[in-house]
C-alpha cells in the first residue's frame, strides 16, 4: 500500500508499504526524519506521533486507551494524532497521508 508522509518543512516522503507491517516501523525503514520509534512499537514513548490526515481518520481509527494516555504527553496534540506504531497497514489504508508533527 501506498504511504506518504508529509514532513514540517514542506517536503514530502511517499513509500510503498507492506501489509501487516505498522507505520512507526515503516518510517523508520524510509528514513522518515522525525519518527523516532524510541521503544520499538511498545507504547512506551510517543516518538512515533503523526497526525492523520482528516480524510484517512475514521479508516485509521481512534487510538486505544493506553494509546490515547500516552497521546495526552505530546506537545502538539491535535484531533488526528496517532502513535504510528499502532497503525498497521491494510487494504483500506491504501493512499494514506500523514503528517510528522514538527516537535
Ligand atoms: S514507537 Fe514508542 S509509542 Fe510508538
Amino acid at each position: 500500500m501506498k504511504v506518504t508522509w508529509n514532513l514540517p518543512g514542506g517536503e514530502a516522503v511517499t513509500a510503498q508499504v507492506d501489509y501487516g507491517q505498522n507505520l512507526m516501523e515503516a518510517a523508520q525503514a524510509q528514513s522518515v526524519p522525525g519518527i523516532i520509534g524510541d521503544c520499538g512499537g511498545s507504547l512506551a514513548c510517543a516518538t512515533c506521533h503523526v497526525h492523520v490526515a482528516t480524510d484517512w481518520r475514521q479508516a485509521c481509527g481512534a487510538p486505544g486507551e493506553f494509546e490515547d494516555a500516552m497521546l495526552d504527553m505530546v506537545d502538539d496534540r491535535q484531533d488526528g494524532s496517532r502513535l504510528s506504531c499502532q497503525i498497521e497497514a491494510a487494504p483500506a489504508l491504501d493512499g494514506l497521508v500523514l503528517t510528522v508533527p514538527e516537535s
